[in-house]
């Protein structure tokens, strides 16, 4: 017979790096541990349409080549009523928890920061919704500042005052882990770039919550595996940070940028971490993959927690959502603390 979990406790990242457990549980701001099948959906580079109108400062910016390339390559590709069918799919499915990696935006005007927020707000209660930054949302030096000031309430970590990377969101029986990639940078370039002080977070935050043998998830835009992203789009400290994730117990790690489903495996402390990439939600499949999102389930079995993976693929014939089979994904491992 599976004992309970026990009820995780909050953990803040100090402002030098240190992560430190505080005397608070997370019983008010989380489902119970013990509640099972708890499901994620995990989604991505929505890049929500319209584009607001420019104003006249932005002629002079980098903004004016975005929305060219709107116009010319991408606003017939992502699409409202693609979000609209995505809604749909997340009524019907009704997931826990949302993990969003990043891109909702395209130029990170601020009538687009406005408008995500809005639909942030649709999707559910802010407890619910893990999201993080993608380089679009990072588009002039400053814009992503503006961008996390208004998605605070989706990626601060419970029980910080402030928002910042790396934040924690211990939801259900799962850890949850966001990171920023996104930078402002010239066209055509779109790498990102996590930077030492995440990377030292990170590994404090992971340190610190390895003891309580939950499965743990990190969301981040840009893949970290070597070739997925070609040169001019990837993350220049991926290295680093799979050297990170090498010494520690991630069981996931989920991510968007490529616009097309990608999966990679890499050896964590506690065996495989796995990596899945996840096409763009909103895109009608013309220039990379059509839109799809992935619905993980954590169960138990026989004292273990197992996860298991349905893609959820767009269907133009039917302007809808289609879940696909369920894949055991990963090797169970003991539900109870180590
Ligand atoms: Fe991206």
């Amino acid at each position: 017979m599976l004992s309970s979990l026990k009820s995780p406790e909050i953990i803040a990242i100090q402002e030098d790096g240190r992560a430190e457990r505080g005397a608070d549980r997370c019983h008010e701001l989380t489902e119970s541990p013990d509640s099972m099948p708890y499901t994620i959906a995990h989604l991505s580079d929505v890049h929500i349409p319209p584009l607001p109108p420019l104003s006249r400062g932005d002629w002079f910016s980098k903004r004016i080549l975005g929305l060219f390339s709107w116009h010319r390559k991408w606003k017939a590709e992502h699409r409202m009523h693609i979000i609209q069918a995505l809604q749909r799919s997340l009524d019907a499915l009704a997931p826990d928890h949302i993990c969003i990696t990043g891109d909702l935006t395209f130029t990170t005007h601020p009538g687009e920061v406005a408008q995500a927020t809005r639909w942030l707000e649709s999707l559910g209660a802010a407890e619910s919704i893990s999201l993080v930054p993608g380089n679009h949302d990072a588009y002039l030096p400053g814009a992503l500042e503006q961008a996390c000031e208004a998605w605070a309430p989706w990626m601060t970590g419970d029980g910080q005052g402030r928002q910042q990377f790396p934040y924690l969101h211990r939801r259900g029986c799962v850890d949850i882990i966001g990171l920023s990639s996104g930078i402002p940078l010239r066209l055509p370039r779109t790498v990102g770039r996590l930077g030492s002080a995440q990377l030292k977070g990170l590994r404090a935050l992971l340190e610190s919550i390895e003891g309580d043998n939950r499965p743990c998830i990190i969301l981040i835009h840009h893949p970290l595996q070597e070739g997925a992203a070609r040169r001019g789009k990837e993350l220049l400290d991926r290295e680093a940070l799979r050297a990170v994730l090498s010494e520690h117990a991630v069981d996931l790690v989920l991510h968007g940028h490529l616009h097309r489903p990608a999966r990679a495996t890499l050896q964590g402390r506690r065996g495989r971490t796995e990596v899945l990439g996840v096409s763009s939600a909103s895109a009608f499949g013309d220039r990379y993959a059509p839109a799809h999102y992935h619905l993980l389930e954590f169960d138990r079995d026989d004292g273990q927690i197992t996860i298991a993976l349905r893609h959820v693929r767009y269907d133009r014939a039917s302007d809808a959502f289609v879940p696909g089979e369920r894949e055991a994904l990963t090797q169970s491992f003991q539900a109870e603390p180590a």
